[in-house]
């Protein structure tokens, strides 16, 4: 399958350790320049440090050369210039090895295409993203999801599929359920893989998902992104037009301040902040009583503070995990629970706000 090779070729590498920094190969910021090419040949540059020993590069070697489907492998040693490897980023590499950011393309079938984001982990990105791409396609659009989170990817498990994508016509067969087109980091790597993925890895992940997988025409393309700022929010609004930014939170003052990094890193990109949601703003007592579990009115501050609206409030619901732990998102699993109608509600905000179409037309005449 060339498809995942890359994924493969990576997840290998960080395999290999480099003792002296307690650290594989791949966050030590050893590798650089790796790329998989036609028919499997692999090539890469290895950063050397003086005080490292060679023997981790043929361990590199060894460890690509076994991956399957890889057919060469060719490896240029080189010393690094600046910081010490353990230290290196791929933003601080030599002058003349990192590419000149490339330019974000429209790629029209993809639709509008949507990051979901927060500063926070663990506040409900995955949930929000899953709800309302599920939401959208039982109105009758046409919704991918895809799932950015190369740390901890759980959109499939959300979803309920598991099966490697397969391969047609040399293009990625996206899986699909609920009426949602599905593509994921933690269906191309092995589960145990260590999910570190680093810089221009990240990057070539993210392009490959984005142009390789076949999507078809799609109406929204929602991309569930893992907390904070980091490479894959930059890779990815470095590769696509992102129509704009999801910013999900929860009601207390500490989610907040995150939030506000989070949606300020998009706005400095030129990526527009669409709106807030606020997850987990008060349980729903069987009594029709609202409890405020965490302090509230978070996602109002956040959304006043960016000028933005806030676009739903989604309740606590028990048992909303024990669903998605079975592949049932809440608007399909307890349609008619209070959380689901916030979702369902919350989708018309959301379909508002992005507007029919995100692909900017040339002006004629
Ligand atoms: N409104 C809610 N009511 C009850 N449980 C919820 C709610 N929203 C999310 N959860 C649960 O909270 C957990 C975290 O949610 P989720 O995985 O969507 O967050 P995340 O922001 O994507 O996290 P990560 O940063 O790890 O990617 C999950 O177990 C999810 O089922
Ligand atoms: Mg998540």
């Amino acid at each position: 399958m060339p498809n995942n090779l890359e994924a493969r070729v990576a997840g290998a590498l960080t395999n290999v350790r480099n003792p002296r920094v307690d650290n594989d190969v791949i966050s030590a910021g050893m590798i650089q320049d790796l790329t998989v090419g036609d028919g499997g040949r692999v090539s890469f540059t290895f950063l050397l440090g003086r005080d490292d020993s060679a023997t981790i590069v043929r361990e590199a070697r060894a460890a690509v050369r076994e991956v399957e489907g890889v057919s060469e492998v060719k490896v240029k040693v080189m010393e690094p210039g600046g910081p010490a490897p353990s230290q290196q980023s791929h933003a601080k590499a030599q002058p003349g090895s990192v590419p000149a950011p490339p330019q974000p393309d429209e790629l029209p079938n993809l639709g509008s295409v949507v990051a979901v984001s927060s500063g926070k982990g663990g506040v409900g990105k995955s949930t929000v993203a899953a709800n309302l791409a599920v939401s959208l396609a039982q109105q009758g659009l046409a919704v991918g999801i895809m799932d950015a989170d190369v740390y901890g990817p759980n959109i499939p498990r959300m979803l309920g599929v598991n099966k490697q994508p397969q391969i047609r016509d040399q293009r990625i067969v996206p899986l699909e359920a609920h009426g949602v087109k599905i593509i994921s980091l933690g269906l191309m790597i092995e589960r145990d893989a260590p999910a570190i993925w680093r810089g221009p890895i990240i990057m070539k992940i993210l392009q490959q998902f984005l142009r390789d997988v076949d999507w078809g025409q799609l109406d929204y393309l929602f991309v569930d992104l893992p907390p904070g700022t980091g490479d894959a929010q930059l890779s990815l609004v470095q590769t696509v037009q992102v129509r704009g930014a999801l910013i999900v939170t929860t009601p207390q003052e500490v989610a907040i301040g995150d939030g506000l990094r989070g949606a300020k890193m998009f706005e400095k990109v030129g990526v527009p902040v669409l709106g807030i949601i606020e997850n987990m703003s008060f349980f729903l007592a069987p009594s029709g009583e609202r409890i405020a579990i965490f302090s509230s009115g978070g996602g109002q501050r956040l959304a006043d503070e960016l000028h933005v609206p806030l676009l739903g409030q989604i309740p606590l619901q028990a048992g909303m995990t024990d669903l998605a732990d079975k592949g049932q998102p809440i608007v399909i699993g307890e349609p008619e629970s209070p959380a689901a109608k916030a979702f369902q509600e919350m989708v018309g905000e959301v379909r508002k706000k992005i507007g029919a179409k995100s692909v900017k037309l040339p002006v004629l005449g």
